[in-house]
């Protein structure tokens, strides 16, 4: 997720803006950069990497300017793609944060009336259509320019001839800091509060004017007041957006990763181009850890919907296998994209002649350089070591995926789009009963040992659930297929061994309920996972954890969601540190 300062006041812009950026770090970047206004010219400098010592940069002298710091998404991390960007005369600088949906047919439409691109992103085409629409007013020029775009932005732009910024926001936030004749607008909070907590917050189709020592708002082209609030928070508090863990922060930002990951793909129709796995007989996932569980959920879906065999494989493990893969499609799921097994498995995998495709969420990774192929996830970065919201942004790609392979035409898919498309509105009714979930975590987590089951879909979430809840709580916590359970793990069931059932509304539902009484019988506690709409469970279980009623297909979001919660809660309970477990990398770049 891309970070945006603007300063306009009293002070050097650079150095408030360096600062402003190094208190966004936590948001992730791979590249920055600040313009500032100075003697009616633009001076600009844009660096890769991480921003390390402020003190060493110096722009130039000038009281505004805006800064960002660049999480890739249209073109790779470079010098020459970080922002700000400038339109043909060098008068005019933009930042963005967003994705401009119609970015190509404007980047053609201004090429074919002369205007000269300098880098590969959407952001461009903004400062370029400023340019034509500056008649010596910034605002009416933005005005005007925002009418083209589709997508989503927050945009801060500022013209080299006056001291002025004329920032806009759609669906990406921006918050303005109100100082003592200065004023700071910004991507979030954290780079506000070194210098004032008064803020003001924009909303959507807002416009906003930054002059020295005032501002205005504008909506439907209307003057607009928007309330002044105060922050109570800390710097620390509010990188974390008043959530006490990233990894809390990032469940409740699933609904809007949902919607990013959809926004990508699906419009009318599915948008995946996904003539490369042509003539394909089979199909093989490589991953670890949380993107393996999604890959078993990925095969469940691809099986059930598209017919096509599928195997997966620990990338790990793959590497002593080598089958003959040439009418294979490997797929690799990666959050990071710099998982060495992985890497490692899909290198192989070419080799051997399979065709590659790479679901990633990091743009420009070493995995979108080694794949045939790529699907980018849309979920930002994530800083907690424990993937949750990455892991539902595979998800959402995978049931894209399947259901493109299926061949079904859109009538026939039409129940499930319609279904894919309320998923941000599903998972919000599982985030509204996290107290319930929390109590409930609070029961459990005393307890030294765990057993998660489920059936058919259901496994792979209790696989991924029992994952979640060991790696932050450090409980020791199994997943078994339910049937399995007798042919060993009862052994280790009793009153000190809680048992979470995932029940999905299909053919499972019913052995499920006889898989939980015989659990019963051992003395285990049990908490099930079931819809809204599940009369029956009450009577056979200690703890229900109730979620939207879905298609069981897509109950892995559903149910993933609430054991991300339910291993939070437990984890702090237990006063463990949650975003940062003990051992435990968040990129695993070694084999
Ligand atoms: O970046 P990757 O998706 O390749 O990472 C793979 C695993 O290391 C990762 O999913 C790990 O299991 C999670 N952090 C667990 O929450």
């Amino acid at each position: 997720m891309c970070g945006i300062a603007g300063y306009i006041g009293f002070r050097r812009a650079d150095e408030v803006i360096i600062s402003a950026l190094k208190r966004l770090e936590y948001r992730g970047y791979d590249s920055w950069g600040v313009a500032v206004r100075h003697e009616n010219e633009i001076r600009l400098i844009k660096r890769m990497g991480a921003i390390g010592d402020e003190k060493t940069y110096s722009v130039a002298e000038g009281n505004a300017g805006i800064g960002h710091t660049r999480w890739a998404t249209h073109g790779k991390p470079s010098e020459i793609n970080a922002h700000p960007h400038t339109d043909c005369s060098g008068k005019i600088a933009v930042v963005h944060n967003g994705i401009i949906s119609n970015f190509q047919s404007l980047k053609e439409e201004l090429e074919s009336r002369g205007h000269v691109f300098s880098s590969e992103t959407d952001t461009e085409v903004i400062s370029h259509l400023i340019e034509e629409f500056y008649k010596g007013d910034l605002r009416e020029a933005v005005e005007k320019t925002i009418g083209r775009l589709k997508g989503s932005y927050a945009l801060v732009v500022m013209h080299a001839e006056k001291d002025e910024l004329v920032a806009a926001r759609y669906k990406s936030p921006l918050v303005l800091g109100v100082g003592d004749d200065e004023l700071i607008i910004a991507s979030d909070v954290p780079a506000i509060l070194d210098y004032t907590s008064r803020v003001v917050y924009l909303e959507d189709g807002d416009l906003l004017v930054l002059m020295k020592g005032d501002f205005e708002i504008f909506s439907d082209g209307r003057k607009v007041n928007r309330k002044v609030e105060t922050i109570p928070w800390s710097i620390e508090d509010a990188e974390k957006g008043g959530y006490e863990h990233f990894m809390l922060k990032e469940i409740h930002e699933i609904p809007r990763v949902i919607e990013d990951t959809l926004f990508e793909y699906l419009s009318d129709d599915i948008e995946i181009d996904i003539s490369f796995a042509a003539g394909v007989s089979e199909v093989t996932f490589i991953a670890c850890g949380t993107s393996y569980h999604a890959s078993l959920i990925g095969k469940h879906l691809i099986e059930k919907l598209a017919g096509i065999p599928v195997r997966v494989e620990f990338a790990s493990e793959f590497i002593y296998h080598q089958p003959p893969m040439h009418r294979t499609l490997a797929i690799a799921i990666t959050q990071s994209g710099e998982t060495a097994d992985t890497l490692e498995a899909m290198r192989i995998a070419k080799k051997l002649g399979a065709r590659t495709l790479a679901i990633v969420n990091v743009l420009g990774s070493t995995a979108t350089r080694i794949a045939d192929h790529v699907l980018y996830t849309r979920a930002g970065p994530e800083i907690s070591v424990a993937a949750t919201k990455s892991f539902i942004a595979q998800l959402i790609v995978l049931y894209l995926v399947a259901l493109k392979l299926s061949g079904m035409t859109k009538s026939e898919m039409e129940g499930l789009l319609d279904e894919l498309r309320i998923m941000p509105e599903l998972v919000k009714g599982v985030l509204e009963h996290e107290d319930e979930i929390r109590a409930i975590a609070e029961k459990l987590s005393d307890y030294g040992n765990m057993m998660y089951i489920g059936r058919g879909i259901g496994v792979p979430i209790a696989m991924e659930g029992a994952l979640k809840m060991k790696e932050i709580s450090y409980i020791h916590a199994e997943a078994y297929p339910a049937g399995e359970l007798k042919h060993g793990p009862f052994a280790l069931l009793g009153e000190r061994t809680p048992v979470i059932a995932s029940l999905t509304p299909d053919e499972t539902y019913e052995i499920m309920l006889g898989n939980i009484k015989e659990v019963k019988a051992r003395e285990s506690i049990v908490v099930a996972v079931t819809g809204h709409d599940d009369a029956e469970v009450e009577k056979y279980v200690d703890h229900v954890i109730r979620v939207p009623r879905t298609d069981a297909l897509f109950t892995a979001v559903t149910h993933s969601v609430a054991l991300q919660l339910l291993a939070y809660h437990t984890a702090k309970a237990r006063g463990c540190e949650i975003d940062k477990p003990r051992n435990l990398a968040k990129s695993v770049t070694v084999e």
